[in-house]
C-alpha cells in the first residue's frame, strides 16, 4: 500500500523528467512500415504496444515483490544489498537507461525476469547455459545526477520486471533512482508501434486480450537483424549482438521468442507467420526472414533446424516448415519477384524431403530433431502431416511458378500420402492417429491436431479425432501425450485450430480460455504475451526435466509458437481467409461457438479485407468488405433445415446444391465491395 509514511522514509521524489513521446524507429533503421492503424476502433485498448519507442515502468514493488506506489514515486537504495523492483506492467524489451543520483562508493545491479518468480538479483535464465543470467553493475560514486546506459552487447531481449539493487562496502552508500527508460528494439523499422494492419474484437473480453496478446508477442519477437543471441557466449551474462541477417537485406527478422533464443526457428514459424499476416501484418519481415533461411540451405537442399547464430540441421520436420511458411507468403502477397528468386532454392529442398518418401509413400524421417517431442523418425505421424501440408501447397505454389510437371508430381505424391497415413497409421479401435506406423502406445496431439488442420484425415475420422484430443485436457490447458507433464503453446495452437476445422467452435474457444486465459490471468505472468509453454502442476517450468536442465526460468514468456488464437479467431471464428494469391480470392466460413457477436479485418497488398457478425433471434447477420477485382466464397452456417437468405435487404431464393443439409451449410459466392447477408433459421 501507499502510504504517507513510506514516502517520507524513502527519500527522494523521482523527478517527473518528461520523456517526449516522439515517434522513431530502432537507431539507424529506416523506417518503413506502417504508420497508422489500418482499422482503427474501439479495440485499440486491447492493444498491449507502447505509444512511444521509450516506455518507463508502470509501479515500484518492494524486494519481497509488494506494490509500493506507482512510478514516478520515491525510490532509494540504502546501504548493501537493498533492492526495489521496478514493474512495466507488460513486457518490454531494448537498452535500459537508468539516472540517478548517488553518496558514497558503490555498485547499483541490474537483473531482468519475464516472470514475477525471478525477480532479485539474478536474471532470469537466456544465455543457454541453464544458469540464471546475473546481472549488470554501473559504478557509483557522489553525484547529484548520472547516467548509466546499458552496452548495446547486453540488449535484453524482453522483461517485465527491472530489480535494481545497490552492492557497497561502505556504510553511508545511498543510490536515488530519478528515472528509468527503455529504448525499445523490437518492431525496428515501425514508427508507430502500433500501426497494426489487422483487427479482432468480440464478445469476449477474455479473447480480445488473447488476440492482442499473440499480436504483441509477434513483436517483440521481430527484431533487428543485428540482435541475435550469441551462442556459444564465453563466460558469463548474456550477449545479444549475434548478427543474423546472412546477406539478407531486411530490417526485421522473427525469431523464436523476446528473450530467447532470439535465432530463426523455422518451426514456430508454422503458427507465427499466419499469425503476424493477419494481425500486425508486417508480411516484409516475413519475407525476410525466410530469405535468411534459404542463405542457410545446404547443397544437399536441406534447410536449417535452426538459422544463423546456432546454423544446426538434421530436421526433417523444420525444413518442411520452411516450406509451408513460403506457401503462406506467397498466399498472402502475391510476391511473384520474391517466388522467381527463391523457387530454385524452394525446389532442391522440395527434392531434398521428396527424397525421403519410401516404398510406403510416406515420409520416413531421418532427420530427427523437432520442436521437443519425446519420439521422432520412421513413418512418424506429426511428419507425415507436415508432409501433406508441404506437398498439397507445393503443388499450388508450381503452378503459380509456372512448372506444371512439378505440380502434378506433388500432388499426386500427397493424394498417395494421404492414402497411406490414413491406412497404416490410424487406430480405428482408438479414434486418433498412431505416432507411427508401428507404435501402439502414443495417440500425439501434434500429429492429431495437423490431420485436421491440414485436412489430411479422411472425412469420417474427423469428429472421433477432435473428441478424442480433448481426453488430454486438464484445467489449464491440454497436456501433449508426446511430451508428457508439459502444455506447449505451439502444440496447442495446432489443436485449437484442429477444433475449429472440425467446426467445433466451442471446443476451440474452450482451449484457449483454458490455456491462454489462465497465462494471461496468470499474476506471476508477463500479462500481455504468450507462453513457450508450461507444466500440468501450473509452474512455469516447461521442458524442465526433457531438455531444460531442470531450470524454471529459462523458458520463454513471449514466444511467437503459442500465438496460435490470434490467426485461429481470425480465420476460423470470423471465418475470414485468403485463398488465393494477395486475396484475390477469399473464403468467409464463419463459426459462432458460444460468441454472439465477432469482426476482424487484415491487409494484403491488394488492400484491406474485413468481416463481422452477429447472432440475433433465430439467426444471424453478417457483413463484408473486401477490395474490388476479388471475389469470395461465403460458407454460412444453417440449421437441418435450409434457410431464408437476405443480400444486402434483398430477398435471395437459394439455388439447387447451395444447401448442404450434412454439412449444415449455405455456400454462395461473395462479392467484392461492402454487403451484408442476414440469414434466418
Ligand atoms: C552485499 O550484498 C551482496 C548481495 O546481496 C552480498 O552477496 C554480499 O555479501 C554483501 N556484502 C557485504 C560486504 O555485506
Ligand atoms: C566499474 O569499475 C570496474 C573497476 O574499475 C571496471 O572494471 C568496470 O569496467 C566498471 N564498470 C563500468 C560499467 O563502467
Ligand atoms: C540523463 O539522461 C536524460 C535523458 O536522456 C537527460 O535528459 C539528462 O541530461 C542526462 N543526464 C546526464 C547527467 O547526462
Ligand atoms: C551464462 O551466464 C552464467 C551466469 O553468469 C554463466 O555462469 C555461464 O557461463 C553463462 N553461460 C554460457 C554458455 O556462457
Ligand atoms: C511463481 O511463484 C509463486 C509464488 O512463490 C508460486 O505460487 C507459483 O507457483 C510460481 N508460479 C510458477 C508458474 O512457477
Ligand atoms: C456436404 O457436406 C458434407 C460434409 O461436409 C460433404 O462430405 C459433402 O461432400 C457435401 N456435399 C456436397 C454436395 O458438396
Amino acid at each position: 500500500m501507499f502510504t504517507l509514511a513510506a514516502l517520507v522514509t524513502l527519500g527522494a521524489i523521482i523527478s517527473q523528467r518528461s520523456v517526449a513521446l516522439a515517434a522513431g524507429c530502432w537507431r539507424n533503421t529506416a523506417c518503413t512500415g506502417p504508420t497508422s492503424a489500418a482499422f482503427p476502433g474501439a479495440w485499440d485498448k486491447y492493444n498491449y504496444s507502447p505509444t512511444s519507442r521509450t516506455v518507463s515502468p508502470a509501479s515500484i514493488l518492494s524486494a519481497n515483490g509488494e506494490f509500493i506506489s506507482d512510478y514516478t514515486g520515491p525510490a532509494t537504495l540504502k546501504l548493501n544489498g537493498s533492492q526495489l523492483i521496478f514493474d512495466f506492467g507488460y513486457e518490454v524489451a531494448g537498452i535500459v537507461t537508468v539516472s540517478y543520483g548517488g553518496t558514497g562508493t558503490g555498485n547499483l545491479g541490474l537483473a531482468f525476469t519475464e516472470a514475477k518468480n525471478w525477480t532479485g538479483e539474478w536474471s532470469d535464465s537466456s544465455n543457454g547455459s541453464f544458469q540464471p543470467d546475473g546481472y549488470l553493475l554501473a559504478n557509483v560514486t557522489t553525484t547529484a545526477e548520472q547516467n548509466y546506459t546499458m552496452p548495446d552487447a547486453k540488449l535484453r531481449g524482453g522483461f517485465r520486471y527491472l530489480t535494481l539493487f545497490s552492492l557497497a562496502a561502505t556504510e553511508a552508500f545511498q543510490i536515488n533512482i530519478l528515472d528509468i527508460t527503455v529504448e525499445i528494439a523490437y518492431q525496428p523499422s515501425w514508427s508507430n508501434l502500433r500501426a497494426y494492419q489487422g483487427y479482432f474484437s468480440c464478445s469476449d473480453d477474455l479473447l480480445n486480450r488473447i488476440w492482442y496478446s499473440g499480436a504483441y508477442t509477434l513483436q517483440t519477437n521481430a527484431i533487428p537483424p543485428a540482435t541475435g543471441r550469441e551462442f556459444p557466449i564465453l563466460g558469463g551474462g548474456w550477449m545479444n549482438d549475434q548478427n543474423l541477417d546472412l546477406s539478407s537485406t531486411g530490417d526485421t527478422i522473427y525469431v523464436d521468442g523476446s528473450k530467447r533464443d532470439r535465432t530463426v526457428w523455422p518451426g514456430d514459424l508454422g503458427i507465427a507467420v499466419p499469425s503476424i499476416l493477419v494481425s500486425t501484418g508486417d508480411w516484409e519481415g516475413v519475407a525476410n526472414t525466410l530469405t535468411v533461411l534459404y542463405n542457410d540451405q545446404q547443397s544437399s537442399g536441406e534447410l536449417p533446424f535452426a538459422g544463423p547464430g546456432i546454423n544446426i540441421y538434421g530436421s526433417d520436420t523444420y525444413h518442411m516448415a520452411t516450406l509451408i511458411g513460403t506457401y503462406d507468403y506467397f498466399l498472402w502477397t502475391n510476391d511473384i519477384t520474391w517466388l522467381t528468386t527463391i523457387y530454385p532454392k524452394y525446389k532442391s529442398a522440395m527434392g531434398f524431403i521428396t527424397g525421403k518418401i519410401d516404398s510406403t509413400g510416406m515420409l520416413s524421417v531421418t532427420g530427427t530433431n523437432d520442436w521437443g517431442r519425446l519420439t521422432q523418425g520412421g513413418h512418424n505421424t506429426e511428419a507425415n502431416m507436415l508432409l501433406y501440408k508441404v506437398l498439397t501447397g507445393a503443388s499450388q505454389i508450381a503452378t503459380w511458378a509456372g512448372d506444371s510437371a512439378s505440380s502434378s508430381t506433388w500432388s499426386s505424391q500427397a493424394a498417395t500420402l494421404k492414402a497411406a497415413v490414413n491406412a497404416n497409421n490410424y487406430a480405428a479401435s482408438v479414434g486418433a492417429f498412431k505416432d507411427d506406423d508401428t507404435d501402439t502406445t502414443l495417440y500425439p496431439e501434434d500429429a492429431n491436431s495437423m490431420a485436421l488442420v491440414f485436412g489430411a484425415a479422411l472425412p469420417q475420422y474427423v469428429q472421433s479425432i477432435s473428441q478424442e484430443l480433448t481426453k488430454n485436457w486438464i484445467g489449464i490447458g491440454a497436456v501433449a501425450p508426446e511430451l508428457p507433464g508439459n502444455l506447449v503453446g505451439f502444440v496447442q495452437s495446432f489443436e485449437i485450430k484442429a477444433h475449429m476445422a472440425a467446426r467445433q467452435a466451442s471446443r476451440g474457444l474452450e482451449l484457449i480460455r483454458r490455456a491462454w486465459g489462465w497465462y494471461i490471468n496468470n499474476p506471476y505472468g508477463t500479462a500481455s504475451t504468450c507462453i513457450e509453454g508450461y507444466l500440468s502442476d501450473g509452474s512455469f517450468g516447461y521442458r524442465a526435466t526433457t531438455g531444460y536442465d531442470n531450470d524454471y526460468s529459462y523458458t520463454s514468456h513471449a514466444h511467437g509458437w503459442g500465438t496460435g488464437p490470434t490467426d485461429a479467431l481470425t480465420s476460423y471464428i470470423v471465418g475470414l481467409t485468403v485463398t488465393a494469391p494477395g486475396g484475390s480470392q477469399w473464403n468467409l466460413s464463419p463459426q459462432f461457438g458460444d460468441l454472439t457477436h465477432a469482426e476482424a479485418g487484415f491487409t494484403t497488398p491488394m488492400g484491406q479485407f474485413s468481416a463481422s457478425w452477429s447472432t440475433t433471434d433465430g439467426g444471424y447477420t453478417l457483413a463484408w468488405d473486401a477490395p474490388g477485382e476479388t471475389e469470395g466464397v461465403l460458407v454460412l452456417p444453417a440449421s437441418g433445415t435450409a434457410p431464408t437468405l437476405e443480400v444486402d435487404g434483398q430477398s435471395r431464393a437459394l439455388q439447387q446444391g447451395e444447401y448442404n443439409s450434412t454439412a449444415q451449410t449455405v455456400t454462395i459466392s461473395g462479392a467484392s465491395g461492402s454487403h451484408t447477408v442476414t440469414v434466418t433459421y
